[in-house]
């Protein structure tokens, strides 16, 4: 039975630091998506994240803070490498996996050896991690399995009643949620594409590796925990085609379309949403979740959705849209 919680929605970060040290869970904004919040060393309130997104255990939190030696807190081990991302990139959207302290609860982590952490860069995340002065634990703010939230009314639609506040910090500007890159093993490791391109990694650090799902194993014994072949998705069916096809309603059905650049599209679709320009990948992300949610409360039949250019940016966009197509 899940626990009725009263929501608060407010911009006071000090309202927002105390609700988080009593023990609370309070959603916030990064520069990302939205975070739903907890003490990282308190259990029950962790437990509560799992409970409240429906989350299942196997599926592994990040852990947020404000500083570099907050991060050493957290850690056994900050190798050269790690030091060099950290001052390249954060503040920032880019997680680490890095040998995990055992002040942090093995919940957090789903039993696993490495804990996932990053600084985020947003003055209000930084603000609040830096009031409360404890490590936060902060999966995005929805329900499992969903459309990540990038406004606090996102997560109010998806989680009204099961979080006890919600810091409003507007909307976020990356749009899809962090690299995860594990250092681990002695060749690091990319888990998941995000909002900072993998060429931009290596550009510090030389070749990663790419973690790549197992279609024998369970999605709870997978090399990249949490990579899930099912996420991100919207109610309504989605179908994707490639970046360079004719966009095509179907016949007899209500179609939406998920469109960026100036690729010619019939005049068939019920409703279009366009993301941005082709060059400004940046601009599409920022808007991706919200009109993906934008076309799944239209009422249609279907989406389809075109892939985007697979460098950069497109590879993280390209990563939630065949998530979310996936059934
Ligand atoms: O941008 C983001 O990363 C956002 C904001 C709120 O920071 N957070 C986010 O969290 O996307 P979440 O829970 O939706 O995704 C976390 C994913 C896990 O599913 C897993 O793939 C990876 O990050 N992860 C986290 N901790 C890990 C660990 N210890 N080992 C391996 N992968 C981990
Ligand atoms: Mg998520």
């Amino acid at each position: 039975m899940t626990v009725f919680r009263k929501t608060i929605v407010c911009e006071n970060v000090k309202q927002a630091a105390e609700m988080l040290k009593q023990g609370l869970l309070v959603a916030f904004p990064t520069e990302t998506v939205y975070g739903l919040g907890a003490d990282a060393r308190n259990r029950v309130s962790v437990a509560g994240i799992f409970e409240s997104k429906q989350r299942p255990q196997f599926d592994p939190l990040i852990v947020h803070v404000a500083s570099l030696q907050q991060v050493q807190e957290i850690t056994t081990e900050f190798s050269p490498r790690a030091r060099r991302l950290a001052d390249h990139f954060w503040p920032g959207p880019l997680t680490l996996v890095l040998p995990k302290h055992p002040r942090i609860p093995d919940l957090v982590t789903s039993g696993l050896d490495g804990v996932g952490v990053r600084i985020p860069d947003h003055s209000l995340a930084r603000e609040l991690l830096t009031a409360v002065g404890r490590p936060v634990a902060a999966p995005s703010a929805n329900p499992f399995g969903g459309i990540s939230p990038t406004t606090a009314q996102h997560v109010l639609d998806g989680l009204q009643g099961r979080v006890d506040g919600i810091l409003d910090g507007g909307p976020c500007g990356v749009g899809v949620e962090s690299t995860v890159i594990s250092l681990m093993d002695a060749t690091p490791m990319l888990l998941r594409p995000g909002g900072l391109p993998k060429e931009d990694i290596e550009a510090v650090i030389g070749p990663i590796a790419q973690a790549t799902s197992n279609p024998e194993f369970s999605d709870a014994a997978q090399p990249a925990p949490g990579m899930l072949s099912r996420h991100y998705a919207p109610r309504t069916p989605l179908h994707l085609i490639d970046c360079d096809s004719v966009c095509a309603a179907w016949p007899d059905q209500k179609c939406g379309l998920l469109t960026y650049g100036n690729a010619p599209h019939d005049s068939d679709f019920q409703h279009i949403v366009h993301l941005g320009d082709v060059q400004d990948l940046k601009t599409c992300a920022a808007n991706f979740f919200a009109g993906l949610r934008c076309l799944d409360s239209a009422g249609l039949d279907v989406i389809i959705a075109r892939r985007f250019p697979n460098t950069g940016l497109g590879v993280a966009l390209n990563d939630r849209l065949q998530r979310a197509a996936t059934t």
